[in-house]
């Protein structure tokens, strides 16, 4: 048998491995899939830098992955590829459109819908 004591120690220690395993699952979630921090995108036009970093992350514009990789998704999230491996740099229509016209309708809209974010040419051709 185990003593009043032991059954005590052995309950305290249950709880402090399941406040140290709450603790562990909360600093270290699933991991994070790759991701660019910045990105810029050269343009006669002027320059566009995009921050991908605080637009995707929770601290900073908490945006998801799939609200702009489109057609990924949540477990696919990692195999987030370049928008141009679809949309191609010279030919497109109103339903494809191509790579330059598919950024600016994403990130403009999105702008829009948020009331947040440039929307005016200067705003992101700056550089
Ligand atoms: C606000 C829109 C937006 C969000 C949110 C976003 N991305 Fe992106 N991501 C982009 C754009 C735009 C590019 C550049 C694509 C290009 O160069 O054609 C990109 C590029 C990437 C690339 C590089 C692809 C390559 O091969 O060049 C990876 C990897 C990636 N994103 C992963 C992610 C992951 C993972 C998340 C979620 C944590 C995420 N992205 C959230 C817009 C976004
Ligand atoms: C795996 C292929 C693929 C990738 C990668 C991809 N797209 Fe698309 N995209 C499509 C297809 C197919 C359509 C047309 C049908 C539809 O709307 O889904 C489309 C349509 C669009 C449209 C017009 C329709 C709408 O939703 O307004 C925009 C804008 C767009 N894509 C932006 C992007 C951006 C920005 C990226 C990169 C962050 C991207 N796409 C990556 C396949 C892709
Ligand atoms: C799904 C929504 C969404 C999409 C898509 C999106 N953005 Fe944004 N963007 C935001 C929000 C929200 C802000 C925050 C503005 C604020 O809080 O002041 C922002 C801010 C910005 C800013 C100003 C602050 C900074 O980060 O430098 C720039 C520049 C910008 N976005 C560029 C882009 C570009 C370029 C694209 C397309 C490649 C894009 N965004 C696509 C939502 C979006
Ligand atoms: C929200 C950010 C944003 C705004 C606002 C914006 N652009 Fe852009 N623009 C981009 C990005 C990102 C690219 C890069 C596309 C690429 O690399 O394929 C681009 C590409 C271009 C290009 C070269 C691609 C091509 O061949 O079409 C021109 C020209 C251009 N923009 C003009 C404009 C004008 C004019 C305005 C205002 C009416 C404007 N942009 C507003 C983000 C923006």
């Amino acid at each position: 048998m185990f003593s009043k004591k032991e059954l005590k120690l052995a309950g305290a220690l249950a709880v402090c491995l399941l406040v140290i395993g709450v603790i562990s699952y909360a600093a270290f979630p699933l991991q994070a899939p790759p991701e660019p921090l910045r990105l810029m995108f050269n343009v006669a036009a002027g320059n566009v830098l995009f921050n991908h970093k605080i637009h995707a992350a929770v601290s900073g514009y908490g945006l998801s992955c799939g609200d702009c990789h489109h057609t990924l998704s949540e477990d696919e999230y990692a195999d987030a590829q370049s928008c141009s491996e679809c949309h191609e740099l010279d030919e497109g229509d109103e339903e494809m459109p191509k790579r330059a016209d598919a950024f600016h309708l994403q990130c403009i809209n999105c702008h829009k819908d948020f009331e947040a974010g440039p929307i005016e040419c200067t705003g992101c051709h700056a550089l």
